[in-house]
């Protein structure tokens, strides 16, 4: 009995050592910074061809996450869980082509904004829907797709609620599944942001973008609500990097001046 005692102690001194020696960083470890995205969204955040996270957030979180000091770590989850697993404290901080809004507001803080989206339609090439009017025009009854819990989604669910468009919505788990429903002629037309737009548009044959936008949008970086230590942190950085003209640069690699 002793022996198995003093067993148990000896391992629990051994975690509770290897823990200390965890928290105190020893001389390579540097705290994590862990984000949480969505890697569903071209040209935000993507899974690349080897295997590695890739984008303009990811690569704007890393610079963050280098600026104060922290190692960054990705964390991919559906969109819908980012918000709230930023808000309980599980991630540091929340970054997906993330729009600043009223509701997201009460569970999450934002940092500075680093860019701007606009809420853009994809149909099929010779589709009759032209503009957004069109969604909204008497006995309208299209279906129109979207990313769960996303703005366009939300705001069009919305509309619907406020008798605005007798059209029906139809929400999907990412932005490509809504595009491939589109393609396969399940659904008249998709509601994204519009540099996602565009890189599902170029992907896939067939399809084009309306040149009417729905809404224009901050995307912003949250934390849970309250966290200023971080907040103050990463609106340091994000300033510096907007100042030295990293973040365009990165938006630039991404985003072809000639395509926007
Ligand atoms: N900007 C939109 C929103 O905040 C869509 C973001 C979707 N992001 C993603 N990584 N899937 O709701």
């Amino acid at each position: 009995m002793k022996k198995i005692i003093s067993l148990v102690l000896a391992f629990a001194m051994a975690i509770s050592l290897s823990a200390c020696s965890n928290n105190d960083g020893g001389d390579t470890q540097t705290e994590k910074l862990t984000l949480a995205t969505s890697a569903d969204f071209p040209p935000y955040e993507y899974v690349a061809d080897d295997g590695s996270y890739a984008g303009i957030d990811v690569e704007i979180a890393g610079k963050i996450a280098e600026k104060i000091g922290m190692e960054l770590e990705v964390v991919n989850m559906d969109f819908n869980s980012i918000v709230a697993s930023v808000s309980t404290g599980k991630y540091d901080m929340g970054m997906a082509g993330l729009t600043v809004t009223e509701d997201r507001l009460e569970s999450v803080d934002f940092s500075n904004s680093y860019a701007n989206g606009v809420q853009a339609i994809i149909v099929k090439e010779g589709s009759e829907i032209e503009s957004v009017d069109d969604l909204y025009a008497e006995g309208a009854s299209y279906t129109v797709g979207a990313q769960i819990s996303t703005t366009g989604a939300i705001y069009f669910a919305t509309d619907i609620e406020d008798g605005l468009t007798t059209c029906t919505l139809q929400e999907f788990n990412t932005g490509a599944d809504a595009v491939n429903a589109l393609s396969s002629g399940k659904i008249d037309c998709v509601i994204i942001d519009n540099e996602p737009a565009k890189s599902f548009v170029a992907a896939n044959e067939g399809l084009k973008i309306l040149e009417t936008e729905y809404t224009n949008e901050d995307y912003a970086i949250c934390v849970a609500k309250g966290n200023t230590e971080l907040l103050d942190k990463i609106n340091a950085a994000l300033q510096e990097l907007i100042d030295d003209g990293t973040v365009q640069s990165i938006i630039d690699k991404y985003i072809s001046a000639d395509a926007q």
